[in-house]
């Protein structure tokens, strides 16, 4: 049952009920079309439509966008609730997002409980609003609002709703005060498709539209629902209503049945998927959590867990360490107050939770250590031989290391089964991602806490098998050969960054770099140079980079220039350097396109995840496209790295990965996945290990 109602004397109730979150599919929408019959059938004075539990209504059920849609359109519901002799009122309790937004916009008056959110999120979907959103937001809180809910998909609180006059009035009970309202005032109400559209001068509509596009081609750059929302909303203004929501429909299904709304769908309901394997016993209770380092990661680790509740002992190895350790959380602290998120109660009450120490046994009582110590096999060996000796046999142990062997680090303990890695990225107060590293000896009970651990600090965790950078720096590391060799052969930094910004991603591999520090690969590449196969090609140019004090961001010279501590200037000495060691290394450089360096750089991370999921380091393709987009920038509107690869269709991906495997078999290897799913016609997606 989606739709319930009742009625109290002339009162209609129509309440919105499909759990978890009220979305609307076919049932809620021939409820609802009943519900409008029904109230004039029993000529009530006002039908007063509300959700059940905490939500108004989450928008149209996505789960239905893969098939034709299905009759009654909401259009034609929220058409028939708009002209209906009864006037409708939206008491909005909780979030009304999407097609909830627009059964409320299309209701003759909204009043918004305190807990309320009006939004329209389509373009997050891939899609614009496609029940009148486009057309009734602005007739009644103005262009401007109506273009920035509409293009950039954030919701308004309940009290900007109501500042912005998209509902009437903010009330602790609005069902209760959406029966109090005058009948005559309610029926001196316009509906709103009958209010005329926004007016401005010429001038004042096209700076509107010139601001709101200037914006989106700097934040939404490559997506396609944000400006055609844009367009739909800016025709809308010289049409009839009726021909307006005839466009809006037609740009949303053309839409819906795009690769950009399948991709966003598929991370939405990926990212909602994300949770502990079925069968893992119940985790600890986490109350106080055991930080090792009080760096970068360290801290970021620290402070997400101190604000989402958690006791954190924070140790380091000596007094000095101790006093760095307690100025990064306080520049968090500070940061956060800054920004809005903490108040100086909020602030007081983490500093109240949390402890530095360089002694060991004040760790003792914690349920859970994380080691985000410096990236040395040693180091963290010592690390996890006190933490063994200090804290309960019963405790997790993990380690935050982004590359190194898990089960060596576990090796020298005296139960390797309590320890897991925990990968997080930075900065970690921040970045969604968890990498949860499920080592040999790993027990179940160490797994159940790492995603207890996730769960609470609301991050998107992925289990990831032991190997060398895991899912995602395995791919990164592979990503960044290729970018070098493309370098050597013929191509600049920025030419590179341009060519991948292009594609969709905020920063190019080198302004990454600069922005991280060079030392950091550097000191990677040498922990491999033993196991590195001598057939490899090998490109020296970013070890010469740190060998000049190169180092990035942190030293104003990388591979950019950053003078003044400021914005990156290309550095035409870069040039010389390439140019110089393809010169040794007898490389004669060519012109490289835009379009191949893209090309080269998918196929090379497409390539290295296919072999990462048929070793079963990844245990899903869904699981790689959530590492490459909440750790690595991969554009979420792509759908991640794998689901894109099937949009492009396996076929034509090894097709030309074995072109490129005919000029160097060892770096181009084609993975046995790839070949696989090629020769069997089966998506990687749906790609399962034989037997
Ligand atoms: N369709 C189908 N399922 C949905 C859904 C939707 N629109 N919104 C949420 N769900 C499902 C989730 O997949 C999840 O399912 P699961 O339990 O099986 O994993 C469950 O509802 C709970 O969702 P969340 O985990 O996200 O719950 P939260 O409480 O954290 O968040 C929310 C609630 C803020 C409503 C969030 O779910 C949300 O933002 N939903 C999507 C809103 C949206 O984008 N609406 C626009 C839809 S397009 C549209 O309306 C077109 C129209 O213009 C015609």
């Amino acid at each position: 049952m989606s739709v319930t109602r009742s009625r109290d004397g002339l009162t209609g109730y129509v309440t919105l009920d499909n759990p978890p979150v009220n979305a609307i599919g076919r049932a809620m929408r021939a409820g609802l079309m009943e519900a409008v019959a029904w109230a004039e059938a029993e000529k009530l004075d006002r039908v007063i439509v509300t959700g059940a539990g905490k939500v108004f209504a989450a928008g149209a059920d996505a789960r239905e966008f893969d098939g034709a849609p299905l009759e009654p359109y909401l259009p034609d519901v929220l058409d028939a609730i708009e002209r209906s002799f009864v006037p409708w009122i939206a008491a909005i309790n909780g979030v009304a997002l999407g097609g909830g937004a627009e059964i409320a916009l299309a209701c003759r008056m909204r009043i918004a409980g305190p807990r309320a959110q009006i939004g329209l999120p389509e373009v997050t979907l891939g899609v614009i609003p496609g029940a009148g959103g486009t057309q009734r937001a602005m007739r009644l809180c103005g262009l401007e609002t109506a273009l920035e809910m509409i293009a950039f998909g954030k919701p308004l609180s309940a009290r900007a709703a109501r500042d912005a006059k998209l509902v009437y009035a903010l009330e602790d009970d609005p069902v209760e005060a959406a029966f109090m309202v005058n009948t005559e005032e309610l029926l001196c109400v316009v509906p709103t498709w009958e209010l005329p559209p926004p007016e401005m001068d010429a001038a004042a509509f096209a700076a509107a539209f010139a601001a709101v596009r200037a914006k989106l081609a700097k934040r939404s750059a490559g997506q396609v629902a944000p400006m055609r929302a844009v367009d739909v909303v800016e025709a809308g203004l010289s049409m009839e209503f009726a021909e307006a929501m005839a466009l809006e429909r037609s740009t949303f299904l053309e839409l819906k049945g795009g690769e950009q709304s399948r991709a966003l769908r598929h991370m939405f309901f990926s990212e909602r998927a994300a949770k502990a394997p079925a069968g893992l016993p119940a985790a600890p209770e986490l109350t106080q959590i055991a930080v090792v380092g009080g760096g970068t990661m360290g801290a970021g680790i620290t402070y997400a867990c101190l604000s989402l509740g958690l006791s954190v002992v924070l140790l380091e190895t000596d007094s000095d360490g101790v006093d760095r350790a307690r100025h990064n959380i306080d520049a968090l602290i500070a940061q956060g107050v800054k920004r809005g998120r903490l108040d100086d109660s909020g602030a007081e009450a983490l500093r109240a939770r949390l402890v530095v120490s360089d002694d060991y046994d004040a760790a003792a009582g914690a349920e859970l250590a994380i080691e985000a110590a410096f990236e040395s096999m040693a180091v963290k060996k010592q690390i996890f031989a006190k933490l063994d000796a200090a804290m309960s046999p019963d405790a997790i142990l993990a380690t935050n290391t982004s590359y190194l062997d898990v089960d060596e680090i576990a090796a020298g303990i005296k139960h390797p089964s309590r320890v897991l890695g925990l990968h997080f990225f930075a900065p970690a107060h921040i970045m969604r991602l968890l990498e949860i590293v499920n080592g040999a000896q790993t027990s179940e009970r160490a797994l159940a806490t790492g995603f207890a651990l996730a769960k609470l600090l609301k991050k998107v965790p992925v289990l990831a098998g032991v190997c060398d950078g895991f899912i995602g720096n395995r791919i990164y590391t592979r990503y960044k050969e290729e970018a070098d060799i493309l370098l050597i052969d013929g191509s600049t930094p920025w030419d590179i960054d341009e060519a991948m910004e292009g594609f969709g991603y905020a920063m190019g591999p080198y302004e990454v770099q600069d922005l991280s520090g060079l030392d950091i690969g550097f000191a990677n590449r040498r922990r491999q140079d033993a196991s590195r196969d001598p057939n490899r090609r090998y490109i020296p140019i970013a070890d010469r980079m740190v060998n000049e004090g190169r180092l990035g961001r942190k030293a104003s010279v990388g591979w950019y220039r950053y003078p003044g501590g400021g914005g990156k200037v290309l550095d035409p000495l870069i040039e010389d350097l390439i140019t110089e060691e393809a010169r040794f290394a007898k490389v004669k450089r060519r012109e490289i396109g835009a379009d191949e360096i893209r090309e080269r750089l998918v196929l090379a991370m497409v390539n290295e995840a296919a072999d990462i999921l048929g070793e079963g380091i990844a245990q899903s393709t869904r699981d790689i496209d959530l590492v490459t987009v909440f750790g690595y920038g991969f554009p979420r509107w792509r759908g991640g790295l794998m689901h894109y690869a099937d949009t492009v269709g396996v076929a034509q991906i090894v097709e030309k990965i074995r072109a490129l495997e005919v000029v160097d078999p060892v770096i181009w290897k084609l993975s046995p996945v790839l070949a696989d799913c090629a020769e069997t016609g089966v998506a990687l997606a749906d790609w399962s290990k034989p037997g």
